[in-house]
This record gives structure tokens, sequence and C-alpha cells, in this order.
């Protein structure tokens, strides 16, 4: 047996968070540990009860001060964009055919796909995401490039090809057949082997047309345990031009209901022009808005309203939205989560920020048993963070008194660096990121 205790200040949640210092929502031990044993976390709690049930010989990976919380999982972004991210100056429409329908065509090129996805694997965790949920371009082998990169690191993440037919050049044109023939085979060849799990991913209303988007139902209804990925009410021109599109649609939600593509399966990324009627026909389906808070500023959006879906009770995850997003980091995106909501007068609080980037966001995708908590049984998907870890953060620790400060700080201040080390099913991944990206220059 080769057991790995991992010691620091262990934090994980076990229910939503309710007001700034709702401790009961979350385990915190001050000298805590995670035992790992084959991937999987055997034990957790006190490190001087973890380290009797640890197994002779087993190793300590000793990280105190610093936390141990789950790894992040990140519920919406585009792989193709990766080298797209910080495109200047365009909205939602412009912005999509000015810079992203010409970079994504490169992924026609199966090598582009390789390189792109190996870099995007690291660039997450070197995040600390160890869980992404990921468009990939209209090419099948920027599919296998992603789930390949993915499996060679041991990662759970979801994906899919998108599926688009219209209003974007022709070589990112499928045609409802072969989308529906080639999404078919991807779902059998990645669909649940290993840590993967596949996305039916109809771009949006726009890049849709009605044959596609009954392509999409016939592959939701199909493969139920599917995930479904599209895009909703991001941009006003967008919702123009999509009603418009779908005459007989009541609003654009109801284009995707007509569709059978809400379920509680499916996410929604942006929601961010909805009315009270489309709010609510989330909330009967079990549908996920997916809030991508630098993403909304970055394309001038507009804001996110969180407390409208809690009010009529839709569900919502949060997301980067890279290359519209503007970082690969949970930390920087809650950061901007907390401004776009204090903007409306509403409050994230920092407990609730950690809960919704870990166990809020596992819970969402319906994964809450394998990932996003620090529980015996649970993958052992794991983030190390450091508060500290820039010259400024180190100083205004030294004036923080809780552990909710102590968050706050790692959200707004926090980025990359900040992530000490990131475990993948037990395997300590930064270090090799780092070792990498070294030998290279
Ligand atoms: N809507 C349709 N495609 C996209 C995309 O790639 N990014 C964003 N932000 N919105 C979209
Ligand atoms: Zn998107």
């Amino acid at each position: 047996m080769n057991d790995v205790l991992i010691r620091g200040r262990v934090l994980t949640f076990v229910a939503e968070p309710n007001g700034i210092d709702d401790t009961s929502s979350c385990h915190y031990v001050e000298d805590g540990a995670v035992l790992v044993r084959e991937g999987k976390i055997a034990a957790v709690g006190s490190y001087g009860e973890v380290s009797k049930a640890a197994g002779a010989g087993h190793s300590v990976a000793d990280h105190r001060p610093n936390l141990v919380l789950p790894g992040f999982i990140d519920t919406h972004l585009h792989f193709p964009q990766t080298q797209a991210i910080a495109s200047y100056g365009a909205q939602l429409l412009e912005w999509l055919n000015t810079y992203i329908f010409v970079e994504e065509q490169k992924f026609a090129r199966t090598a582009h796909a390789a390189e792109v996805a190996d870099r995007f694997m690291d660039e997450l965790l070197s995040n600390g995401t160890t869980t992404a949920v990921a468009y990939c371009s209209v090419h099948s082998q920027s599919v296998d490039a992603y789930f390949a990169a993915a499996e060679a690191r041991g990662m759970c993440v979801i994906g899919g090809k998108v599926m688009m037919d219209r209003n974007a050049p022709e070589q990112l044109r499928d045609t409802p057949q072969r989308s529906y023939d080639e999404t078919k085979r991807l779902i059998a060849k990645w669909h649940g082997r290993g840590r993967a799990r596949y996305a039916i991913s109809p771009r949006f209303a726009i890049t849709s047309s009605p044959e596609q988007l009954e392509m999409s139902r016939a592959l939701v209804a199909e493969h139920p345990d599917c995930y479904v990925q599209t895009h909703l009410s991001e941009n006003r021109d967008e919702i123009a031009f999509a009603t418009s599109l779908y005459p007989r649609a009541k609003d654009y939600t109801d284009i995707y209901a007509r569709y059978g593509l809400l379920n509680d399966r499916t996410f929604l990324g942006h929601c961010i022009h909805m009315s009270d009627r489309e709010v609510g026909a989330l909330a009967e389906t079990g549908a996920v808005a997916v809030f991508c808070p630098t993403s909304n500023l970055f394309l001038g959006s507009g804001l996110f309203d969180a407390a409208r879906f809690d009010k009529l009770g839709a569900r919502w995850s949060v997301a980067t939205d890279v290359g519209a997003g503007t970082s690969f980091s949970m930390l920087e995106t809650m950061d901007e989560a907390y401004k776009v909501l204090h903007l409306q007068g509403q409050r994230l609080t920092p407990l609730n920020s950690f809960y919704r980037m870990t166990r809020g966001n596992a819970l969402a995708l319906g994964l809450e048993r394998s990932i996003g908590s620090l529980e015996a049984g649970s993958d052992a998907d794991i983030v190390i963070l450091d508060a500290r870890a820039k010259s400024a953060m180190e100083y205004r620790m030294h004036t923080a008194t809780s552990l909710a400060e102590e968050l706050f700080i790692l959200q707004t201040m926090g980025d990359d660096r900040c992530i000490d080390e990131v475990y993948v099913s037990g395997k300590p991944m930064k270090t090799k990121v780092r070792r990498k990206s070294a030998l290279a220059s």
C-alpha cells in the first residue's frame, strides 16, 4: 500500500453556507490530514486520528500552514480558445466572428488540437482546477485531443464536439446528420471511459438550424446520462437574432425547451437577460444557469442576477468561460463574481465562494459523491492554497483574524501563484507542470 497523508488545514463543505459565519456548512480542521489510498480518500480528520489509520510505510506531504481543499471545478469554458483570451474590443457576435471563428478553424489540424489540449489541461491544473466542462471545436479530432490529454493526467472532465451548421464560416460548419453521427461516435468512444463524461453541445440557437436542434433532441433522448451544454441570453443582439430565427418560440429559453434540451444535466452558459418565466422554466426542468463573471464583464454582456435564480428556485453554477473569460483561475473568477453581485446589492460570502467552486459545482453536475468534497470514498482531487504566496498577500495576512478573512484575501488577491500543489487522484500534478515548463525554457 502506498498511502499518502496530506497534512494541512483541511476545509470541506457539507452544505451551502447561509451567512458570513455559517461554519455549520463546512468541516474545518486546523491540524488536519487527508489519507489517500489508491487514488481515493480513505480517511479525513485530525492529523493524530488519520495518521493512525495510515498503513505502515506511508508517506507524508506536509503542507502546513496552507489550506487543503477539494480541487476546483469549472463548469463552462472553451478549450480551442486558449490562445484567444484577451481579444480586443468587441461584444459577443462581433467577437465570435472576428476572433473565435478564425481561431477555431486551426483545430482541423490534429497536431494543433493535441498541443493546445495539453497546454489547456496544464493551465487548469496550475490554477487548481481538477474538473472542467469544456466545449471542443466542431472537429471530432479536437474532442479526441481533449479527452486524451485529460486521460493522460487522470482528470475527471466533461466535454463535447460543438455542433454548428449555420451562421459561421464554411470550414466550421457541420450538417445535422454529420453532427449527429460524429457525436454518437464520440459518445461511444469517450462517455464513461475512465473519468471522462460526454456533453452534447449544440453551440447556441444562432449556429444551429431547427434540423440540427432536432438531431440534438434525438441525441439527448438516446443518451439520457450525457450532459447537455449550450449558451443562453448572454447579449441583447444575440437574443434578438436567436428569437428571430425561431419565431414560434415564446422566448430564447423556449427554443431549447421545444427541442427537449432542458433537463437536470443541462448547462446553459450566461443566462443574463432573462424573464421570470424563463428562469421559472429552468427551475422546473432543473437546468443549470452558468455564471461566468470575467467573461460577462470582458464582453460587456451584463450582470448575472444570482438572487433572482435563488428566489425562483433555479440552479446556478460558476465558471471561467475562457476565452471570453479572461483567466483560468477560479479564484480570480470568484473575485469578479463578488463584484458583479455587489454592484446589484447582492452578497457572495467568502464561505459561499469556496463552496460554489467545489461542492456547489459538483452538486450541479450530480458528481458530489466523487468530487467537490474531502470525504472518505471521494476521488482524491485536492488543491493546496497558500494565502501568503504574493508579498502583498503575505503582508495583508498579518492583519487577518479568521478563516473567512483568509478565504476572502485568497479570492480577492489570489491567482495561480496561490496554488501550492494540486493532486489528481492523489498524484501531485503542479510540481510536474512546473518541471515541464522549466525544461521547455
Ligand atoms: N455563444 C456562442 N458561442 C460562444 C462562445 O464561444 N463564447 C461565448 N462567451 N459565448 C458564446
Ligand atoms: Zn461559452
